[in-house]
């Protein structure tokens, strides 16, 4: 007789796990493949599974610069702990002396300054960022093909042991922190295998020929992170995740989560001027275009931003010409190929204009 059974999903998250997914999925645009790891490995640390005595999770971030790595972690730090900031970030590439280390770790007992030295990762500011309900640290290794000797060795006992031996022999704990390594190794010859993409005109591929050439990409990456790095440091990665250079579309996506942001730091200034903002689809398309570089992925866009949006409103406020209550719309003009500024007040009657050109942005104002 047949035993009675269930066939499983094990494909499904919890409840706080596909929350986390969700959020994460909001703020990080295009780059699933690190939220899946990511969710995977918080599952495993709710449930209690993951592997005791190690941090919850060494994750390896490669691929191109402005893909998001950093942005990742900063938005796995917002959707947990209620803080993008909430990262200890430990830039590789300023610690490539050894006798830089004592930044880190502090100095012995006995040397010159060791009193003054607060080491940038002991236990309290592991800590410091633990909410009520979370108590999880996140700490950021960038640029980790930068590191000396000496952080190497310091970084392989924290990604196997979880532990940390400070200057004056106190231990830090790791185990309740995900770390996360970023590298470009292997971005050149990523880029190489995007090259068709280049330019803004161009027709992206079909989906199964971006599939195609995202796995080819993540195999290239992979094989260039172990050319580069020893077996030892690999073998104790848990994931690696190979961040894809944004398309086109994606990084339509991201301007519009960046131009809610700047409507976030409208209603939060200190200029007490709280207006809304719109910006018309021909306005969009005219800051994509000026903000499209495949080399600087997203960071080119944020410039674009800074330039053509937030400086421009910055002189509005700065010149009395916004008030609270209004509503900027930002607009294409053709004809002076520049972005033109209407604010409207009640009734949709626009109050004052301004120009802004791509190279050079300029303010005027006029009464329409
Ligand atoms: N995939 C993405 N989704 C959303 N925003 C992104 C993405 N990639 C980059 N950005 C934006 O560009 C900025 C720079 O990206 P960053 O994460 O620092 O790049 P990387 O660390 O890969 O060089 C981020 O702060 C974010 O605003
Ligand atoms: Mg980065």
């Amino acid at each position: 007789m047949k035993q009675p059974c269930r066939v499983l999903n094990a494909k499904q998250t919890g409840h706080e796990a596909s929350s986390l997914r969700e959020k994460l999925s909001r703020l990080v645009i295009g780059q699933d493949e690190a939220i899946e790891q990511i969710v995977d490995i918080y599952q495993a640390h709710l449930t209690g599974l993951a592997a005791p005595g190690r941090p919850v999770g060494n994750f390896l971030f490669l691929g191109p610069t402005g893909s998001g790595k950093t942005r990742t972690v900063e938005a796995l730090a917002e959707a947990l702990l209620g803080n993008p900031r909430a990262v200890i970030k430990i830039d590789c590439g300023e610690f490539q002396h050894s006798h830089e280390i004592a930044k880190l770790i502090g100095s012995p007992p006995g040397y010159l300054g060791h009193r003054e030295t607060h080491p940038l990762l002991s236990q309290e500011v592991l800590d410091q960022h633990h909410t009520e309900t979370v108590k999880l640290s996140f700490v950021l290794f960038d640029e980790i093909e930068k590191a000396s000797d000496a952080l190497w060795n310091l970084l392989l006992g924290i990604l196997d042991k979880a532990t940390l031996t400070l200057g004056d022999n106190r231990r830090v704990d790791f185990s309740r922190a995900m770390i996360f390594m970023t590298s470009n190794v292997g971005a050149t010859e990523m880029g190489a295998l995007n090259a068709p993409k280049l330019g803004f005109e161009r027709h992206w591929g079909t989906e199964k020929h971006d599939e195609q050439r995202d796995r080819k990409m993540s195999r290239t990456g992979i094989a260039a992170a172990r050319r580069k790095f020893t077996p030892e440091f690999m073998n104790r990665i848990d994931k690696i995740a190979v961040f894809k250079p944004l398309s086109e579309a994606d990084l339509s996506r991201v301007l519009d989560t960046e131009l809610a942001q700047v409507q976030q730091r409208i209603l939060t200034s200190s200029s007490g001027k709280f207006f809304a903002l719109t910006v018309s689809e021909s306005g969009k398309r005219f800051l994509l275009e000026q903000g499209t570089d495949m080399r600087y992925g997203a960071r080119h866009l944020k410039r674009a931003i800074e330039r053509l949006i937030v400086h421009p409103l910055s002189n509005l406020i700065g010149t009395n010409q916004v008030n609270t209550g209004d509503w900027i719309e930002i607009d294409f003009d053709r004809m002076s190929n520049c972005l033109l500024f209407v604010a409207r007040t009640d009734g949709r009657v626009p109050k004052a204009v301004s120009r802004t050109t791509a190279r050079q942005p300029r303010i005027s104002s006029a009464a329409a």
